[in-house]
């Protein structure tokens, strides 16, 4: 029997959206960093290394972890706005494609700790709003990430006093969930007027990195299961202009994964409050804390059901009242039926944690087992009427 709640991978549709980028990236420069961040479950790690992806990474752990999964550290980037000297030895001992400076103090201190050569970028912060959520935007002058535009030229003349630095591209991150393309056509022109200006100083950059942040579509994750890359990349395609022999990373993460996973879990009773029948399920905020962080919607189904409609709250068993996973139509929920909650593929399982010591979801994939599979099981335990 599969306890719950787990974490169910839908790897063939995994597969199809790799394929999709592949189809939409074709014949440009273009390279694909997949942002670990959202999801670093070694399996996947391997199929989209696999896929030839190469790996945006935020810690030492990261990058180990993307080497161990057979990103080729050539093709791995570190970013991140407080990296610690023992990550920076990380990147420099592994040889990896790029560390990407936010600050002009952070280029002394690679500058030093390297004793060697070791390629740098810088990341800008273009101050350009995303119109997605504030918790999540990272482009505008009010956060932390990057180095000003305007301090772009102090940041290349820090750079040019340590010969051990090789300065090799700039880096950009608007944020995350972006649905609307316009901010990645702020970008582009954003970035176009900068390499102009540095043509005018004669520096041209091998690599750009336009970050990640295509969001996926949450209110109906059945009928749009691929992210529009369509519409994405040919933002860049159209507007930004890229030199000669230049290359474009994206560093994708919840665009990937997001629609692949899903929170399997268990009704364990069901209550009628004051106002409102409560769905409780043995999946709670540590298991995917999305809702509670960020008030963020999941669709959920109850999939042992197909019978009526009626409204629930979908709570777990955390003593917090933000654990709770929002109102659902569901069909006739019962005590042992399964929900399903979409899209958690991405920002799901990274972020679980132990509080009041519960045991950490665990992941099934759809090469072990299929999700029929497993509900039929489950059922056959119902119908012999034994303990969950
Ligand atoms: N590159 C950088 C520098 C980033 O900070 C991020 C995400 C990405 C790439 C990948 O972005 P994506 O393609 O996944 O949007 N926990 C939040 C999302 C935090 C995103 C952090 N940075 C959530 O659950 O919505």
């Amino acid at each position: 029997m599969i306890n719950t709640p787990f974490y169910y991978y839908d790897l063939n549709l995994l597969d199809k959206t790799l394929q999709s980028i592949d189809t939409n990236i074709k014949g440009n420069p273009f390279k694909v960093h997949y942002a670990l961040k959202a999801n670093a479950e070694e399996k996947i790690l391997k199929i989209i290394s696999d896929h030839g992806f190469g790996a945006d990474c935020v810690s030492g752990n990261e990058i180990n972890k993307a080497l161990e999964c057979g990103f080729n550290h050539n093709e791995v980037v570190l970013a991140g706005v407080g990296k610690s000297d023992n990550e920076i030895r990380t990147a420099i001992d592994n040889n990896i494609h790029s560390i990407n400076c936010e600050s002009i103090e952070e280029i002394r201190v690679i500058a030093e700790i390297a004793q060697k050569e070791v390629n740098i970028a810088l990341r800008i912060n273009p101050n350009i709003n995303a119109n997605t959520h504030p918790s999540i935007t990272t482009g505008t002058s009010k956060d932390k990430f990057g180095i000003p535009t305007q301090n772009l030229w102090e940041a290349i003349e820090e750079i040019k006093k340590y010969p051990n630095l090789n300065f090799i591209g700039l880096h950009f991150h608007l944020g995350s969930q972006i649905t609307d393309m316009l901010p990645f056509k702020k970008l582009s022109d954003e970035v176009n007027s900068i390499q102009s200006y540095l043509i005018s100083k004669e520096i041209k950059l091998p690599h750009l990195n336009m970050g990640g942040g295509i969001g996926i579509d949450y209110n109906s994750p059945k009928d749009n299961p691929i992210p529009n890359f369509e519409d994405y990349f040919n933002v860049f395609k159209t507007h930004l202009n890229v030199l000669e022999n230049q290359t474009v990373h994206f560093e994708l993460g919840r665009s990937i994964i997001g629609q692949s996973g899903s929170l399997i879990s268990k009704v364990l009773y069901v209550k009628n409050g004051a106002n409102i029948k409560f769905a409780i399920i043995d999946a709670g905020m540590t298991d995917l804390i999305r809702p509670a962080l960020y008030n963020s919607f999941h669709a959920i189904e109850n999939i042992s059901s197909d019978r009526g409609n009626e409204t629930y709250q979908v709570v777990g068993p955390i003593c917090e009242s933000t654990d709770t996973f929002g109102n659902a139509l569901l069909t006739d929920t019962n005590r042992g039926d399964y929900l399903k909650i979409f899209s958690a593929g991405a920002y799901g399982q990274v972020l679980s944690s132990n509080y009041n010591l519960r045991d950490s979801p665990k992941s099934i994939y759809s090469d072990q087992y299929q999700l029929d599979e497993i509900l039929l099981e489950q059922n056959e335990r119902k119908s012999k009427n034994k303990h969950m």
